[in-house]
Order: C-alpha cells, then structure tokens, then sequence
C-alpha cells in the first residue's frame, strides 16, 4: 500500500513503546487510528499526543487482551463500525520473561505466547478476511531479532518470536495463493528502547506465578535491561522504517545491520554441523 490517507491502521500495544510510535507514524501520514492495548492509560497518553503533533486525527481505543480471540475479533468490528474497515494491521503487543527452561512456569509458558503468538495469530485470523474482501491492505507482526537468533534465558521469548516469524512467511504464501491484494511486513528488531524489559507492569494476576530468579537469571535480566535501555535506534526510527517498507511492500525489515551478519554465521555454523552457535559471542 502507498496512499495512507484517510486509512485505518489497527496497532495492538498501541499504549507504548513501539505501539505509540507507529501510532504518530500513521497520523502523521493522515490515517485513522485503532489503538489495542491492556493499558487504557497508555493509549490515552498516546492519544495525546498525537493530538498535540497531527490535531484532528481520527482514532478509537480499545482495552483488550491480544491473547483472547474474542477481544481481537471485537476490535475488528470495533474498525469496521466505526470507520468501515481496517486497512495496516500492526500485531504488535509483546511482552517478555527470564530464565532457565526448565524452570519457566505453566503461567510464563500461558502468558508470554498468549500475547507474543497467539496475539499476532488471532490478529491475522480476525483481520484478514476484512483485508482480502477490500482487495487492499497489509499486515505488520512484530516479531524480534530472537525471531532468528536464540540468546540464553529468553526461551519463551525466542520460541515466540520465531512463531511469529513462520507465521509471516506462511501467510505471505498463503495470500499469494490466494491472490489476494494484501501484503504482509515482518519486523526484526533488535534491543531498542522501550518499557518491553517491564513487561510485568502489565502481567494478569491470573499468570502470576514465575520463576524464582537465581543470580544468573538476575544479571541476564539486568542485562536484557541495559541493552534495551541502550539501544541505539529509537522507537520512532524503527516505526518509520516500518512504513517505508509496508509502503515498498518489503517482507522482512532488519533495522539492525548486524543481525543479517549474524543470521549468516549462525547459518554457517549449522553447515559445519557445530556446538549451538552464540549470537552473543559468535
Ligand atoms: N524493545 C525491544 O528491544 C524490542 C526488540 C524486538 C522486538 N520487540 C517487540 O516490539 C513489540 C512492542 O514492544 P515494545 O518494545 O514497544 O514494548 P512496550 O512494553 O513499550 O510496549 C508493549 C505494549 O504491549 C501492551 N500489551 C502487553 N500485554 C498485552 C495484551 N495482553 N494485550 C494487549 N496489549 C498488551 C503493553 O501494555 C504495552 O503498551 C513487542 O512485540 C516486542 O516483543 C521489542
């Protein structure tokens, strides 16, 4: 899709982080908005300031959970009352937890795919009927560099994200068969800075339960922390390549250079049939 104007773009987690910063890249472009999140507070902030920098954008909230079918479906109907459709589908919620596998609970297991996979699955299931009938449209998933390379004690995390990253492939093939009028964009970041190393703040007291941190898993959390809060690309750089590239109708978007290198050798040392390869030191 190239012509943004008066479009609907539909962006889960929309209450902070990269959420919000695709919210002001979608303003910015003369779009209406459809914010998804648990954090009613967020999106209204986020709200705010899109009124502050685009006045007169069109949006609409809704507090939900990605991980329940039945909520993503109701934000679709939600797009389609209010403003006939949708048109940019940004499943985007994330949320991250540490530690040993084997040590990760039933309720890490619960939470973290429920809204890392399960969100973008019920996202594309809930959506993409509209998409196609329209013969215009195009869907974004967050996925993660840990969609391709798999650092230790984010387990859950990189089996997420890798789903996330099958997934887009496999719908980009099922449309085409389909000939459908819809692109698909996956986004591969690496650490940028965003509250997703607080992911807790928005943990359902029903998933409560985790895993006792040892002393590793509290400096690979403090880690985790220093490399998010560090990262050198911000939200809203990585917002704007995302437009670019749903605008090139581009599949897969690395912000991060290195990460391409990386995939590389990690594909080199499963050629030479090695030890596990380690991004970190590789
Ligand atoms: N920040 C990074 O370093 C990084 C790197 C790679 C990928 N990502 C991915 O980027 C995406 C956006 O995360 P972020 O970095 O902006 O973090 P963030 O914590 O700032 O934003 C995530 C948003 O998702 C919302 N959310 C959490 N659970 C939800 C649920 N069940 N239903 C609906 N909304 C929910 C949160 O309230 C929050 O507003 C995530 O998919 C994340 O995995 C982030």
């Amino acid at each position: 899709m190239q012509d943004f104007q008066n479009k609907v773009a539909v962006i889960t987690g929309g209450g902070s982080g990269l959420g919000r910063e695709l919210a002001l890249c979608c303003a910015a472009r003369g779009m209406k908005l459809v914010l998804g999140d648990v954090d009613e507070a967020g999106m209204q902030e986020t709200l705010r300031l899109v009124d502050t920098a685009h006045p007169g954008t069109e949006s609409v909230t809704m507090r939900l959970d990605v991980s329940r079918l039945e909520q993503v479906e109701e934000l679709a109907a939600l797009s389609k009352s209010r403003f006939g459709g949708a048109h940019l589908i940004f499943n985007n919620a994330g949320v991250s937890v540490n530690g040993p596998i084997w040590q990760s609970t039933v309720h890490d297991w619960d939470w973290v795919l429920g809204v890392n996979l399960y969100g973008v699955v019920w996202g594309i299931k809930a959506f993409t009927p509209m998409l196609i009938e329209q013969n215009e449209g195009h869907i974004i998933n967050t996925a993660s560099a840990a969609g391709w390379l798999n650092g230790p004690s984010s387990g859950i995390y990189n089996v997420s994200k890798t789903s996330v990253v099958a997934i887009s492939e496999t719908l980009a093939l099922d449309l085409r068969d389909a000939q459908a009028n819809v692109g698909v964009t996956v986004l591969c970041p690496a650490f940028f800075p965003t509250g997703i190393h607080q992911s807790d703040r928005n943990r359902p007291a029903d998933k409560a339960e985790t895993v006792e941190k040892s002393e590793v898993s509290l400096k690979r959390a403090a880690a985790l922390k220093y490399a998010v809060e560090h990262g050198r690309i911000p939200a809203a750089d990585i917002a704007e390549m995302t437009l670019k590239a749903v605008e090139n109708n581009q599949f897969y978007v690395f912000p991060h250079r290195k990460i391409k290198q990386l995939i590389k050798l990690r594909a080199e040392a499963a050629d030479r049939e090695e030890g596990v390869f380690d991004s970190m030191n590789p």
